[in-house]
């Protein structure tokens, strides 16, 4: 048995689960669906960095997410880069793993509280429908925040503001927080809500403040972009680790990431976004870019046995949305491959979700593909999810029938 398998294997089954270990400091800061187990991920890198006997190690997210992987890879002194193509994702991905200075940041606090105290002359900010989603009152204090976060000169603070505004948007917005997809409270709900966003604003920020990173050096390159053609045409180097959790399925119908952001992104400077304004434009249009979000025919998942008997057992429908995710997963899959340097793992956290109540075998198409592109598996292993604030958890059909939802997720170490 490869020693990587062995190691892992001397843990007892039920260690992968992590009971009674919540999310804690800097890996709580920003509000971001399916997040991976800060944990887990600790673990799973030592072992491997182990292995690679902890010399000249570089690692690759490729679907980074809110960035738990690469602020893991930085505690163990791994330079990393994190790709995603959600904007909100790489903002906080890049506050998460940025190199703060204290004495600046406590300067930028009192600064702002300042201001936030004695501004009253700023602009009401405004954008399509935004009183769908705020009420007056509430569009005027996060006006004023807005308005005191651009008179901060310093853009690395600047965006660290910018997080600590979206979560002050998502407490105080007319949008249900249940679900990631975007649904407006009833009016009774609504007229509920108690305007305390500046107070608020100013909580959030001390509190993150403290978890921010001011002394790991390793750095961390967070690139805003489709992870495919960023793979195939903006990294030069090869990573001997890649270690990701990719989107289970098309986002629409699986984890609407975009749109659990755009409102955050709404209120955020662009010049602090590294996207471009369209993209912000639909309360959609990320989630319809991100894999599985175009049409597709099948060509290179054409084979593959699993997905195609997983095919066989659902609706037409279906079918083409399947498809459009597995050709698009096929690629990047590829591109992966051709990034990870020889004797390098990749490391893919996977759950099965379901589609017509029939589970899609993720796992099992996984291993299929990466062994299909010259990969060798060394090791498998099921966790339980345990937290109940975990997306996956959650019924996504419109017809509010129970279904199975995600209790598990699959790891898989690969190796070239
Ligand atoms: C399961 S999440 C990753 C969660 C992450 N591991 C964390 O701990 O936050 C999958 C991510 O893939 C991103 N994504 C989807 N399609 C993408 C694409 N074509 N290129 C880059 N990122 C993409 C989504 O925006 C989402 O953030």
């Amino acid at each position: 048995m490869n020693k990587i398998a062995e190691e892992i294997n001397k843990y007892p089954q039920d260690y992968w689960d992590f009971k009674g270990i919540t999310k804690s400091g800097i890996h709580n800061i920003g509000k971001y669906p399916a997040t991976m187990v800060p944990d887990m991920q600790y673990q799973l890198l030592s072992v491997i960095s182990k292995h690679l006997n902890n010399k000249n190690i570089s690692l690759l997210d490729p679907f980074c997410g809110s960035g738990t992987t690469l602020v893991i890879a930085q505690e163990l002194g791994i330079n990393s880069v994190g790709i995603d193509i959600n904007p909100y994702a790489t903002l906080l991905s890049f506050v998460k793993t940025h190199q703060y200075n204290r004495a600046d940041v406590c300067d930028a606090i009192s600064t702002i509280k300042n201001n936030l105290e004695q501004e009253s002359n700023f602009p009401i900010y405004d954008f399509v429908n935004i009183k769908k989603w705020f009420r007056d009152d509430i569009i005027k204090s996060l006006s004023q925040i807005r308005h005191c976060i651009l008179l901060e000169k310093n853009q690395d603070i600047r965006k660290f503001f910018w997080i600590c505004l979206s979560e002050v948007i998502f407490k105080f917005s007319n949008d249900r927080t249940s679900t990631f997809k975007l649904h407006v409270l009833p009016k009774e709900k609504i007229d509920l809500i108690e305007d305390r966003c500046i107070e608020y604003f100013i909580k959030i920020v001390n509190d993150n403040s403290a978890h921010l990173n001011y002394s790991n050096i390793t750095s961390s390159n967070i690139i805003c972009g489709d992870s495919n053609s960023t793979m195939k045409y903006k990294l030069k180097d090869e990573f001997n680790i890649i270690c990701t959790s990719p989107p289970y399925g098309d986002n629409p119908t699986t984890v609407t990431y975009g749109q659990s952001s755009i409102l955050f992104l709404k209120w955020i400077d662009n010049v602090d976004l590294s996207c471009s304004q369209e993209l912000l434009k639909k309360y959609t249009t990320i989630d319809k870019i991100s894999i599985g979000g175009e049409k597709r025919n099948i060509i290179n998942t054409k084979n593959i046995k699993s997905l195609n008997e997983f095919l066989n057992k659902i609706s037409l429908k279906k079918q083409s949305k399947v498809i459009n995710f597995f050709e698009d997963y096929y690629v990047v899959l590829k591109s992966m491959r051709q990034c990870l340097s020889k004797n390098g793992y990749l490391i893919m956290t996977v759950g099965n979700r379901s589609v017509d109540a029939v589970r899609q075998p993720l796992d099992n198409i996984t291993i299929e593909i990466l062994e299909g592109l010259g990969l060798k598996m060394v090791s498998k292993f099921n966790r339980n999810i345990l937290y109940k604030n975990s997306p996956l958890k959650l019924s996504l059909l419109k017809d509010k029938k129970t279904i199975k939802t995600i209790q598990k997720e699959t790891i898989i170490i690969f190796t070239k």
